[in-house]
C-alpha cells in the first residue's frame, strides 16, 4: 500500500483483472493506495480498482442512531428498524503507518462524538479493513459506502433465493425462516403473513451474510453478527449497515471471479462415496411401513443408496397434526428393530439417515434428565428459555458453551453413530430469541450477536461429533442455516423447505439460485427436497410433473434425496403410480453412472475449491458483460456440464444461455456453438444439459444418455 498525497493518474498498464485467465491456485496479491485532495479521497485496490470514493456530498462512513426491534413467530422475525438519526461525516484525515497499513479518521464538524476510524492493511490474501466507531454507545448503526459503477453485478449475501444478482435490492442479515410464497405481490403471501410474517419476502433466508463478489473484480466479506444489511439499491453505491458500528471486520481480495470464489471457498465440504449410488428417499411411517417402501423401490429397479427416516424419534400429536418427536434417541416402539435393520440395509449397500435439530421438546426425556444442567438457553432471569414450536414447547441447547456443546456432540455419537445411522439433517438453528442468554456470552460482541452467531454453532457441534467418532468421510449431514462461519463446519447444505411450486420466489428454480448464491458465499455442496416440501391445501400440492422436474434435475446434482413433504397425503409421491417408479429407477440409473464424475469435482473441490454447482461466469467470464438472470437459472455441474432445469409448468423447451465454447446436447448429440441464447426441446425426461465437446467425460456423458429406461 501507498498513501499519496496528491492525486496521480491510475497506471493503466497494471491490469489486475486478469478475466479469462487459466485457473491460479490465490487471489491477487492484496495492495491498496489511497489518494487525496484536500476534501476528497479515494481508496483503490490494486492500482485501479476504486473502492471507496469520499468527497462533497457522498461520505464514505455515515453514522446514525435508532431502535431496532425484532418480533419472533416460529422462527420468522418482523423486524422494525426505526433510524432516528444519520450523520454522513464529511471531514477526515489520512495517515500512513507503513507499506501496508493507514488509518483514515473520518468525523462530522457538527457533532465531537462522531469519529470514526477505518483502518486499511493487508494480509496475505486480502485488504483488511477494521476499526469503526470511537463512541458505538452514542452511534449504534455505521454505514460504510463504497463505490458502484451502473452496469455492476453483484452476487452471493450468503444463500438468496429469488435473486442471483443482487443489485437495485436490499439484503437484511438476519437469520430466519425463508418464508412460505416469499411474494408480497401474491395475495396468498399477505394471508400467510397474517401468521407473523410467515410469508416471507425475497430477501428471506436460513443463511445470510454480508458478503458478496462484484464483477468488477473483488470480493467483500463482512463478519458482523449483529443485525446489518447488505444495500444495492443505489446506482452510485453499495453499502454495508452495521449495528456492529465499533468493529468492523471486513476483507477485501481482488482477482477474477473464479480465484475468488476459490479464495471464498473452504472446500471443507464432505461427501461419503456411498451418497453417489443412488437415491436417499425420504420416508416415515415406522420400520414396516419404510421396508415396504423401500422393497417397492427395489423391485422397481430404482438404485438407492439411503433411506432417510425423519421421525426415528417417535411421533407427537398437535393441534398441528403429527409432528416429529424432538426427543433424539431411537424410538422402539415407532421403529421396532431399527439397529438389526440398519445392519441389513448396509448389507445391500444402503444407509440409514435420520434427523435431529438443536431444541429438546420439554417433555422428553433427554431434556427431563438433563434440565437444571445449565445446558439450555435461559430469559435474562436465568430460567430456562422454553419457546413454543407450534403445538409443543421447546428448549435450544446452549451451543455457545462449551460443556453443553460437548454434551450434545457426545449424543449426536452415542445415539445416532453408534446406532449405525449414516446421515441426519441437521435443521433449523434459525429461532434464537433476542432475548435469549448463553453461558458462554462472554465470546461475544454483544449479547444481540447470538442469534445471527448460532447458526455456525449447530455446523461446528455436527461436525466435531462427525470428526470425533473418526466418521467424516463415511457420513452426510446437511445444514439449512449459516453465516460467515458457517461453511468451515457445514458437509453440506440443502436449500431449505421450498413450496411444491413453480413460483420463481419460491419453486423449483429457487433452487439454482440458492445453489449459486451459497457457492459464492464459500459453501459449493448443495442439494435440495425433490419436489419441494411445504404444502398446503388447497393453494399448493405437489403435482407429478413438479415431482418429476425436480428429479430429473437432481441427477445434476451432488445428492439426489426425496422428501414426501409436510402433507405427504396431499403429495404425489415417488410410489405413487408405475410410470413415476418408472421414471425414478431410470433416474437413479443416470445418477448412480455419474458418480465418477461428481467424485472428481468432489476431489477438485478439496483442491481448488471449486463449487461443484457454478455460475457460468466462473469459467466464461465475459458472460458477466451483459449479465442476463437467466444465468441464475442454470449452472455448470463440474468443468464440463451444463444444466438448465424446466421450471415452467407445462414447457416443453427452455430458454438459456450457451457460453463461449462447443457445446454437445446430451440427449440428441447436437452440437451447439456459444456463445448464444437458444431454445431447447425439452420434454419430460430430458432437461436441457450440455456437455463440453472437449470433455475427458464424453464417453461416460455418452453412457448416460443411454439409459433411456
Ligand atoms: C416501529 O418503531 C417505531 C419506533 O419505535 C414506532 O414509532 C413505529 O410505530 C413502529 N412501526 C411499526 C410498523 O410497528
Ligand atoms: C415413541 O413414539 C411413539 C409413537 O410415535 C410415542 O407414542 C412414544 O411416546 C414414543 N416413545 C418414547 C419412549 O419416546
Ligand atoms: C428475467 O428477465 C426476463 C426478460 O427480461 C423477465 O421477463 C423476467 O421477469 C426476469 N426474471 C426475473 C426473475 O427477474
Amino acid at each position: 500500500m501507498a498513501v499519496r498525497q496528491s492525486p496521480l493518474l491510475v497506471p493503466l498498464a497494471l491490469l489486475v483483472l486478469v478475466w479469462g485467465q487459466p485457473p491460479v491456485d490465490a487471489v491477487l496479491p492484496p495492495s491498496f493506495r489511497i489518494e487525496q485532495t484536500s476534501d476528497s479521497f479515494r481508496l483503490l485496490l490494486q492500482d485501479d480498482l476504486l473502492l471507496v470514493d469520499h468527497g462533497p456530498g457522498h461520505a464514505a462512513v455515515v453514522l446514525g442512531t435508532g431502535t431496532t426491534t425484532f418480533k419472533e413467530t416460529t422462527g420468522n422475525f418482523i423486524i422494525n428498524d426505526t433510524i432516528t438519526e444519520r450523520l454522513p461525516l464529511s471531514s477526515f484525515s489520512v495517515s500512513a503507518e507503513s507499506e501496508s497499513a493507514a488509518t483514515v479518521t473520518l468525523w462530522s464538524s457538527t457533532d465531537a462524538e462522531s469519529t470514526v476510524t477505518l483502518r486499511f492493511s493487508t494480509s496475505a490474501d486480502s485488504v483488511l479493513i477494521g476499526g469503526g466507531a470511537a463512541r458505538p454507545e452514542r452511534f449504534d448503526r455505521l454505514w460504510l459506502r463504497l463505490h458502484a459503477e451502473p452496469d455492476e453485478t453483484v452476487f452471493g449475501g450468503g444463500e438468496q433465493y429469488t435473486f442471483f444478482n443482487l443489485r437495485g435490492r436490499d439484503y437484511p442479515v438476519w437469520t430466519r425462516e425463508q418464508g412460505i410464497l416469499r411474494d408480497p405481490d401474491n395475495p396468498l403471501t399477505d394471508i400467510i403473513s397474517l401468521d407473523g410474517g410467515a410469508g416471507g419476502d425475497y430477501h428471506t433466508t436460513y443463511w445470510p451474510e454480508a458478503s458478496f463478489l462484484s464483477s468488477r473484480g473483488y470480493y467483500f466479506r463482512s463478519v458482523t453478527h449483529e443485525y446489518g444489511a447488505l444495500q444495492f439499491s443505489s446506482e452510485e453505491r453499495h453499502e454495508l449497515y452495521t449495528q456492529s458500528a465499533g468493529a468492523l471486520d471486513v476483507r477485501v481480495a481482488a482477482g477474477s471471479p473464479l480465484q475468488l470464489v476459490q479464495w471464498a471457498n473452504t472446500g471443507r465440504q464432505l461427501l461419503p462415496d456411498w451418497a453417489s449410488e443412488g437415491v436417499i428417499l425420504g420416508l416415515e411411517g415406522g420400520t414396516e411401513f419404510m421396508m415396504q417402501r423401500y422393497q417397492q423401490a427395489r423391485d422397481a429397479g430404482i438404485k438407492v443408496a439411503g433411506i432417510w427416516i425423519q421421525d426415528w424419534s417417535g411421533i407427537v400429536n398437535t393441534a398441528f397434526g403429527e409432528r416429529v418427536f424432538w426427543n433424539w434417541r431411537w424410538n422402539e416402539t415407532h421403529y421396532p428393530g431399527l439397529d438389526t435393520v440398519i445392519q441389513t440395509l448396509k448389507a445391500d449397500g444402503v444407509r440409514l439417515l435420520a434427523y435431529i435439530n438443536p431444541y429438546l421438546n420439554i417433555d422428553g426425556d433427554i431434556y427431563q434428565n438433563n434440565k437444571d444442567m445449565g445446558y439450555f438457553l435461559t430469559d435474562a432471569s436465568g430460567a430456562e428459555y422454553v419457546q413454543d414450536f407450534g403445538g409443543f414447547s421447546c428448549v435450544t441447547v446452549d451451543l455457545l458453551s462449551e460443556p453443553a456443546s460437548a454434551w450434545y456432540e457426545q449424543l449426536i455419537r452415542t445415539n445416532m453413530l453408534d446406532l449405525g445411522i449414516s446421515g441426519w439433517m441437521a435443521d433449523f438453528a434459525e429461532y434464537v430469541p433476542v432475548d435469549a442468554v448463553s453461558a458462554g456470552a462472554a465470546a461475544l460482541s454483544s449479547p444481540a450477536a447470538l442469534h445471527n452467531t448460532f447458526p455456525a454453532l449447530w455446523g461446528r457441534a455436527n461436525r466435531r461429533a462427525v470428526t470425533a467418532a473418526g466418521k467424516e468421510d463415511d457420513t452426510l449431514f446437511f445444514v439449512r442455516s449459516g453465516n460467515t462461519e458457517q461453511a468451515q463446519h457445514a458437509a453440506m447444505t440443502w436449500s431449505g423447505d421450498q413450496n411444491v411450486d413453480w413460483t420463481t420466489t419460491d419453486g423449483l428454480v429457487t433452487t439454482v439460485v440458492s445453489a449459486l448464491s451459497l457457492a459464492i458465499a464459500g459453501c459449493g455442496l448443495n442439494h435440495f427436497d425433490i419436489g419441494g416440501y411445504t404444502t398446503q391445501r388447497p393453494f399448493f400440492v405437489r403435482s407429478e410433473e413438479l415431482l418429476l422436474r425436480s428429479a430429473e434435475y437432481a441427477v445434476f446434482t451432488p445428492v439426489m434425496r426425496t422428501h414426501e413433504g409436510n402433507r405427504p397425503d396431499a403429495n404425489v409421491q415417488w410410489y405413487s403410480n408405475e410410470r413415476i417408479l418408472a421414471a425414478f429407477a431410470r433416474l437413479s440409473r443416470q445418477f448412480a453412472a455419474l458418480a465418477p464424475y461428481t467424485r472428481a469435482a468432489l476431489a477438485e473441490y478439496g483442491e481448488s475449491h471449486t463449487p461443484l454447482q457454478r455460475p457460468t461466469f466462473l469459467h466464461y467470464p465475459n458472460e458477466l458483460s451483459g449479465y442476463t438472470n437467466l444465468t441464475g437459472y442454470q449452472y455448470l455441474y463440474g468443468r464440463d456440464l451444463l444444466v438448465a432445469p424446466v421450471y415452467e409448468e407445462g414447457a416443453q423447451s427452455r430458454r438459456l444461455r450457451l457460453p463461449e465454447d462447443s457445446w454437445v446436447h446430451l440427449w440428441t448429440g447436437e452440437q451447439w456453438q456459444g456463445p448464444q441464447e437458444v431454445t431447447v426441446d425439452a420434454p419430460l425426461g430430458q432437461p436441457p444439459v450440455f456437455y463440453r465437446a472437449d470433455s475427458e467425460w464424453v464417453e461416460l456423458f455418452k453412457q448416460i444418455s443411454q439409459i433411456t429406461e
